[in-house]
Parts: C-alpha cells; sequence; structure tokens
C-alpha cells in the first residue's frame, strides 16, 4: 500500500476532470448549461453544481475495488461521476470482516487497499465499513469450534490488526500527516428494534461486545474516528432512544466513541416529522454525525410498475430533507458528512431487477430529481 503522497488538499477541484458528466441528458428545452436545470424528460434535469461543491463538509458515496480498477466503459463513466461529485468515499462490502478476514489469525486487505491507493491519488477521503456486523461474518468464524475466550480473541486480533493497517495509510495536507481512512464504523446494527440483537458477538463475547469492540479499536489508533452505525434511527424512536441511551452510556464510562452514524435507508414518503426530530436528537449527543447510506425508495409497497413523474418529485423532496436538516440542524464541528449509499438504480441493494429507483441517477448515470432535491437541500433551501 502507498503510505505517504504530497497532495495539496482532499477535496482539490482541481483533481477532478471538467466536463458536463453530470449534467443529465444532452438537448435541454431551456438552455441546459445556464443552470435553469430545464430538460424535456420530466425524470431528469441538468444539474448546475456538483454535490461537492455545494457543502463544506465531505459528500460521499460507495466504491468497489472492482469498479475502481475496471476498464468498461460504464465504470469509466463511474469514476468520472464519483470525481466530479463526491469527495469521500466508503466500501460498500470490500472492507467488511467476511471479505478481509480470511481465517484464524490471517487477513487479506488487498481490496480494500486498493480503495485506499486510489482515495490517495484522487485526494478522497476513505470511511471505514465496517468492522463488527452480524451480517458480514466470514464462514470459519461461524463456525469456529475454538472456546468462547479464543473467539473473543479472534475478533480483538481481527479489529486491532486491521485499525492498524489502514492508519498506516496518510497524506500531507497543507503540511500535516493525516489519515486517509478518518473513520470506521466499529459496530453495525447491534441493536433489533429498542432492544440488543442477539448476534454471535453477543453470545460468545458477552452483552458488553460493543464497548469492548471500540475499545480495541481506540487502542489500535489513538486517532481515527469512532463510529456507531444503525438502521432507522430517524423513523423508528424507540430504537434511536436505545441507541442514544447506549451511547450516553459510553460517554459516561469513557468508551472511546467519537461518531454516531445514521444510515438513512428512507421511503418516498417515510419517515416524515421524525426525521428532523432524529437528526436533532443525534446531533445533541455532541459526537460527529454522519449520514452514512443514504437512499430514498421511490417504490416501496411495490404500487408502480416505473418511475412515476409522481412519486419521482416525492422522492426528491424526501433527499431535499435529508440534505436540509443535515446541512442546518448538525452544527459544523460536528458535519462528519453525508453519503449516499450507491451511483445509478441498477447498482442499487434496492433495484430488486428494477422494481425500484432509490438513488441519484438513472441507468445512463443522467441526473435525477432526486439529485435536484439533494442538492436544494444541501444549498439550504427548505422543502417544507
Ligand atoms: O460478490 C458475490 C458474487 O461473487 C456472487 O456471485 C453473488 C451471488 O449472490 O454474490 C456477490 O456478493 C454479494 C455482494 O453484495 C456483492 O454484490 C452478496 O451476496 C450480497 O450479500 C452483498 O450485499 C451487500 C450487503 O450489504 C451485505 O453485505 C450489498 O451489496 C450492500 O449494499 C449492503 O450494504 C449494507 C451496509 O453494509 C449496512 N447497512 C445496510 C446496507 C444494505 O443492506
Amino acid at each position: 500500500m502507498l503510505c505517504l503522497l504530497v497532495i495539496a488538499g482532499c477535496s482539490s477541484e482541481d483533481d477532478s476532470p471538467s466536463g458536463p458528466i453530470v449534467g443529465g441528458p444532452t438537448d435541454p428545452v431551456d438552455g441546459g448549461g445556464d443552470g435553469s436545470g430545464d430538460n424535456d424528460d420530466p425524470l431528469t434535469y441538468n444539474a448546475a453544481q456538483d454535490l461537492k461543491e455545494i457543502v463544506d463538509f465531505p459528500v460521499g458515496n460507495i466504491v468497489s475495488a472492482n469498479r475502481l480498477g475496471s476498464s468498461s466503459a460504464s465504470n469509466e463513466t463511474f469514476r468520472e461521476v464519483l470525481l466530479e461529485e463526491f469527495n469521500s468515499i466508503t466500501a460498500e462490502n470490500d472492507m467488511k470482516m467476511a471479505n478481509m478476514f480470511t481465517g484464524p489469525d490471517t487477513y487479506d486487505f488487498s481490496d480494500g487497499d486498493a480503495i485506499v491507493d486510489y482515495a490517495i491519488e484522487n485526494g478522497l477521503r476513505v470511511h471505514g465499513h465496517t468492522l463488527v456486523w452480524h451480517s458480514s461474518i466470514p464462514g470459519w468464524l461461524n463456525n469456529f469450534s475454538g472456546t468462547d475466550e479464543e473467539f473473543e480473541t479472534q475478533v480483538e486480533n481481527y479489529i486491532k490488526a486491521t485499525v492498524s493497517h489502514f492508519a498506516e495509510a496518510t497524506v500531507v495536507v497543507d503540511g500535516e500527516e493525516v489519515p486517509v481512512v478518518k473513520g470506521w464504523d466499529v459496530v453495525n446494527e447491534a441493536f433489533d428494534g429498542a432492544g440488543y440483537r442477539n448476534s454471535i458477538f453477543r453470545e460468545r463475547i458477552g452483552s458488553d461486545y460493543v464497548e469492548k469492540a471500540f475499545q480495541w479499536a481506540r487502542e489500535a489508533d489513538p486517532d481515527v474516528k469512532l463510529f456507531y452505525n444503525d438502521y432507522n434511527v430517524a423513523g423508528e424512536v424507540s430504537k434511536r432512544n436505545a441507541i442514544i441511551n447506549m451511547i450516553n452510556g459510553f460517554l459516561d464510562n469513557d468508551v472511546p466513541i467519537d461518531g454516531i452514524g445514521m444510515q438513512m435507508h428512507l421511503n418516498y414518503n417515510w419517515p416524515t416529522d421524525d426525521l428532523p426530530t432524529a437528526i436533532q436528537d443525534v446531533a445533541d449527543t455532541g459526537l460527529l454525525v454522519h449520514i452514512s447510506e443514504l437512499d430514498v425508495k421511490a417504490n416501496p409497497n411495490d404500487d408502480i410498475e416505473e418511475l412515476t413523474e409522481e412519486r419521482a418529485l416525492a422522492q426528491e423532496e424526501q433527499f431535499q430533507k435529508a440534505g436540509y436538516y443535515y446541512t442546518e440542524l448538525v452544527p459544523e464541528e460536528q458535519q462528519y458528512g453525508l453519503t449516499i449509499w450507491g451511483f445509478r438504480d441498477q447498482d442499487s441493494w434496492l433495484y430488486e431487477n428494477g422494481s425500484d429507483w432509490p438513488l441519484l441517477y438513472n441507468n445512463e448515470f443522467e441526473t435525477k430529481l432526486a439529485h435536484r432535491g439533494l442538492a436544494a437541500g444541501l444549498s439550504g433551501e427548505s422543502a417544507d
């Protein structure tokens, strides 16, 4: 892995290719490039601004080592859009335990290293996702026949080895050496509703496995930002309260934690009032706040066959609200960033053979109304 490279800044405009790739479809009715945003297609628009240029906090999206290294035309376009619009990346899958923890005390960091190298070459920040998650456990660990103590040692060693390894990647920004992997989702989705999820980690390490995971990560790196990450933090009030309660307990007991990741897998019509309330509640902890996996289902009830203009407008509004409330309610010093969970609709984990369209770009990488909504929200335009 490349460890030290001098660059001017992590989000330098000069690092990005220029050109209208995110500018939506051609042949605009109303001037396209003049920022009016109109075109012939009711579902797309001509974007006037790249997302990362609108706000001062990082705006991210997900990648894989495969797509970053592939020379197919669609992956070339993917990288152009990535570098134009975003300055932070999260590995969708490559930096999860199931992908990197190949056997007892054996690790394969090669895909993560490729992602970090790409970030260094292109002035991007990397967010680490995720160290401990019940849905990403390598088969051998799931079937581990050693004692519980030996199981715990494996998890401790994995966390320490992984965090230490990725802490080695640094860049020099304005004369200061800074890490490329700025933070880690240390534990993902430990809650199931308002109660703790009964995972193998809880069964074999004990009910304090979450605290232990944070302590091990901190022992491996005194500086990297440590996040607890979960879904429905907005939308499920009792779950949110339980998470905040756990985190306040961490703060009272000196368990190292720096931030909360709100995944934000939303529906076009859900949540409503709880969206700003949730962002405010999480910001009130005083910790960093990361909108870590934003997407908005347009067809959660399977009641449409294709994206309609009406539904696209509702989806746009929900993206606008997410961007707006994050920008307006989270104090600047707590704004770790906002990360979108995918590029084209067909890339989404929710696409399911074309039955939903949850992202900012259609399958031709054209900017959807959803993108217009997010850009407006980030610009401070309220949808209410
Ligand atoms: O790469 C293999 C491929 O070789 C194989 O042929 C194929 C057969 O199913 O599977 C491929 O792996 C899949 C992988 O995505 C890459 O496409 C896995 O089965 C599939 O489980 C995996 O899904 C990912 C999921 O997390 C589970 O890790 C999704 O891409 C990813 O978007 C999703 O992301 C999660 C976040 O990490 C946590 N929050 C929820 C979010 C959505 O579920």
